[in-house]
């Protein structure tokens, strides 16, 4: 038997017109990824392993990152989805046999769908198989027409619109098997259609014409193969997206307050028994622990938070928290700041570059800002580190078991001694040595 090497190619070098949009189409986000990533993302687990994605000339945006995990061949122009195929065939000279082919706007495919086609399209031996799906009267799909037998004919798009055209209730998913040397043949026969362009659907005519082995394979879910052309489309496919991803959380175990206002990315992870409160938004790569409490209100992006956690109308950028750590309401935590085991942060306080030890507890409005606090510290209500002198930021560090004082302004860089204490309203300005007191304006040591 021959072995099946078989390669996948997305297309994703078109204008993208209808999106109105400066940044290409399939780089457009849904729940933190590009279009483009959720389907190489899909194709790769399918196990086409180095995927060829056609990318247009000017946008050097396609390379910038993932770009060791597919190729990519550039089609100078967008001249229809046949020339852009033709690109990918024809730079690849390796003797592949199947070729996967999708856009880079489907994405919603799944990838148990991908691997029926492939198996259907290897088992009937086509030379092309069409993932076709069931379509409404105002779908902008192109329609497959079949002859008196059943056998797919030819495939007309919008644009050639015919009378009986809004009867077919068939629509060409733009997912399509290709035996490779067949491909090859047949897309230089390709002519240019009356829109300048030259349509990959039009091989099917092709085929049909000179008798060789065409199929289809109708999806189960028409939604997989929903097709994101404009803003409309992008929202209601981010929206299935969202539910999707929501639903994988439930099942494993996490409790969804009010589903409908809660965003959770694709790339984020959530612990058993954490119950996400409405208008959660788990933005990025964030690793929620277990039996945590998030929400209401509550943004977390890039961060990792630990086990136990309770965090209530707070922001969290870029930071990582650790077991039993309470945050909020309206506090804002932020500049890869490390909370340690144990800390409370209440109300309104801003928490920037700084490193909170365990236990230690700032339960009122404050500003932290370059800051190393050390383990049991208190924090009074008001206090503010002032790290920046206008042109630079300066370090605040305050040792173990420190008290500081209700409405201390520490004027950095500056250090405060452990067990040290200042009173409220103590403006310091030079180091204060462990186990003293001080206080006023500037502070003084107490005796
Ligand atoms: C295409 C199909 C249509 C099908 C629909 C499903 C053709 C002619 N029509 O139409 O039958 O129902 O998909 O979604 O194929 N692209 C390039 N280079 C180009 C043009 C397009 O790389 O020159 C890429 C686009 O970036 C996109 C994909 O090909 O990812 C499809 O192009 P698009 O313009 O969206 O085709 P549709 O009009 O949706
Ligand atoms: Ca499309």
């Amino acid at each position: 038997m021959r072995k099946n090497k078989k390669l996948a190619v997305v297309l994703a070098a078109g204008k993208g017109t209808r999106m109105r949009s400066e940044l290409p189409k399939v780089l457009h986000k849904m729940c933190g990824v590009s279009m483009l990533e959720l389907v190489l993302n899909t194709v790769r687990n399918t196990g086409f392993s180095k995927p060829l994605v056609v990318i247009p000339d000017s946008s050097s945006n396609f390379l910038d990152d993932k770009n060791d995990y597919y190729d990519y061949v550039v089609q100078k122009k967008p001249l229809g989805t046949g020339h852009a195929l033709l690109q990918a065939v024809s730079k690849n000279k390796e003797d592949f046999n199947t070729v996967l082919v999708l856009s880079g706007d489907n994405p919603l495919i799944r990838s148990n769908t991908l691997q029926a086609l492939e198996e259907y399209h290897i088992s009937e031996l086509n030379m092309m198989t069409i993932l076709t799906t069931e379509i409404s009267n105002d779908s902008d799909f192109g329609r497959i027409i079949r002859d008196s037998s059943g056998n797919v004919k030819k495939i007309i798009e919008v644009s050639e619109s015919t009378n009986d055209f809004e009867l077919i209730k068939e629509g060409n998913s733009g997912i399509y098997c290709f035996q490779m040397e067949w491909l090859r043949e047949k897309l230089k026969k390709l002519e240019t259609s009356s829109t300048g362009e030259i349509y990959l659907t039009d091989l099917v005519e092709l085929a049909y014409q000179s008798n060789d082995k065409l199929g289809s394979l109708r999806v189960a879910d028409p939604i997989e193969t929903l097709g994101v052309n404009n803003r409309i489309q992008l929202s209601q496919a981010t929206e299935i997206l969202q539910r999707r991803i929501q639903e994988k959380w439930l099942m494993a175990g996490v409790s969804i307050e009010d589903p409908a206002t809660v965003y959770i990315d694709v790339n984020a992870k959530i612990g058993e028994d954490t119950t996400l409160k409405p208008n959660s938004h788990i933005k990025g790569t964030t690793f929620v622990g277990t039996k945590c409490e998030i929400g209401p209100n509550t943004i977390i992006k890039n961060s990792l938070i630990g086990n136990g956690c309770k965090l209530n109308s707070s922001v969290v950028n870029d930071t990582t928290i650790e077991e039993q750590v309470r945050i909020g309401p309206f506090s804002y935590i932020r500049g890869e700041s490390y909370i340690c085991r144990g800390v409370h942060i209440g109300a309104s306080v801003e928490v920037n570059r700084t490193h909170l030890g365990e236990n230690s507890m700032i339960s009122h409005f404050a500003y932290l800002g370059d800051t190393e606090i050390g383990i049991n510290v208190n924090i009074g209500a008001g206090t503010v580190t002032c790290n920046y002198d206008g042109t630079k930021k300066h370090k605040t560090l305050i040792m173990d078991n420190a008290f500081i004082g209700s409405g201390t302004m520490l004027i950095a860089p500056v250090t405060i001694g452990s067990n040290a204490i200042t009173g409220a309203g103590t403006v310091v300005r030079e180091d204060v040595e462990p186990n003293t007191t001080v206080v006023g304006v500037p502070a003084k040591l107490v005796q």
